[in-house]
């Protein structure tokens, strides 16, 4: 959240992790997973884990934001939503391979 490397630190801006942009900031501006003897012994297993959701998830669904939910950030030692991030999920039609 140190807005000397993320500017305008509270927006939801997926281009800050454009190579370019990536390659642009230090190394350790960005450390999800911790440092270190002690650091997450699952970062590669979670981030896999995100990729597949996440492509299984958009390629069945449309994502819109529930109007009127506003999503309110928490620290707690990750970063939370304090009620949820509400969404309406639309199923997209299945190409001729299925969905998957
Ligand atoms: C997005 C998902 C995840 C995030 C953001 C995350 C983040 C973290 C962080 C910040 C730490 C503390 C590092 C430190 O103390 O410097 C940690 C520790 C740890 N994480 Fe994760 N983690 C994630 C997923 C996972 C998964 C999927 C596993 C296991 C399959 C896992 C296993 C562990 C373990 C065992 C530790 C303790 C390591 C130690 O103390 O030696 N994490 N994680």
């Amino acid at each position: 959240m140190n807005p000397r490397y993320w500017p305008d630190p509270e927006t939801f801006n997926p281009g800050r992790f454009t190579p370019d942009q990536v390659a642009g900031r230090p190394r350790y501006a960005y450390i999800p997973f911790g440092l270190g003897p002690r650091s997450c012994e699952g970062a590669s297993l979670a981030m896999v884990e995100a990729e597949l959701v996440l492509a299984i998830l958009l390629r069945r669904f449309r994502f819109q934001p529930v109007s009127g939910h506003d999503v309110v950030p928490v620290e707690r030692f990750v970063l939370w939503a304090a009620d949820g991030i509400r969404m309406h999920l639309t199923p997209r039609p299945a190409t001729r391979f299925g969905h998957f």
